[in-house]
């Protein structure tokens, strides 16, 4: 595979659904940077599976569509896990995504929802995979004694926290880190990393071949970050 043609523009812009589960600061980050930097894409909606999830309001309040698929309401269907994934898929679809970006989503994803959207699913996970799949990624990283600490942005596959990397950011583990400074660190640096990845595969600065990330000649160095000490 080679690399497409931009195939956004002022005119056509890319569609982004952001799906979220908490606070949303990463969704908060790439709206931002869409509207700041004019960028020939949008967040055409933010969809949670909790309706108390902060990130809602925000988006709202911002004028962006949003939508909530609460997985508890399916808990009395013969397969829950079916019937909510296919509620989400239709919220979803209902506004066209180009790409679907989980942005703190704490739902795990079947097989045949991930083929829905193979190739143009990304997801934040806080750790620099493929160490530390799964929960509790900053807790077990100052637990193992690491020294460097981060986030990974990835493509989604039916493998948990598995799927080809798009970008990475470090940050040092700091004598007398605990669970929350530590995740601090690493969100901060995932608002920068994460705006970058999406904002990359919109201008076709990167493209999936044969299970691995290539980038656009120079495209690489943006995707990668390291916050040196404090
Ligand atoms: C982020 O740190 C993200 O990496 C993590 O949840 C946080 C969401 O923060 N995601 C996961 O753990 C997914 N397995 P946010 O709601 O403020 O963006």
């Amino acid at each position: 595979m080679s690399p497409a043609a931009p195939r956004f523009g002022a005119q056509n812009p890319a569609r982004l659904v952001v799906l979220i589960s908490g606070r949303g600061s990463n969704m908060q980050a790439l709206a931002e940077c869409c509207e700041r930097e004019a960028w020939p894409a949008h967040v055409a909606a933010v969809i949670s599976n909790r309706p108390q999830a902060a990130g809602l309001a925000w988006a709202a309040q911002r004028g962006i569509a949003t939508g909530c698929v609460d997985h508890t309401a399916f808990a009395a269907q013969s397969d829950p896990r079916a019937a909510f994934e296919a509620a989400l898929r239709e919220a979803i679809d209902a506004h066209a995504p180009d790409l679907v970006v989980l942005a703190g989503f704490m739902r795990i994803l079947g097989a045949d929802f991930v083929q829905h959207y193979a190739g143009r699913m990304l997801n934040i996970h806080p750790s620099l995979l493929p160490a530390f799949t799964g929960l509790h990624t900053h807790r077990r990283a100052i637990e193992a004694g690491c020294r460097l600490a981060g986030s990974t942005v990835h493509i989604v596959t039916p493998e948990l926290d598995h799927g080809p990397i798009v970008a990475q950011a470090a940050v040092p583990v700091l004598p007398g880190d605990d669970e929350d400074r530590l995740a601090a660190r690493v969100l901060r640096a995932e608002h920068v990393i994460y705006p970058r990845a999406v904002r990359a595969w919109v201008d076709g600065a990167w493209w999936l071949d044969g299970g691995r990330v290539r980038h656009a000649p120079g495209a690489a160095d943006d995707l990668w970050h390291f916050s040196p000490r404090p």
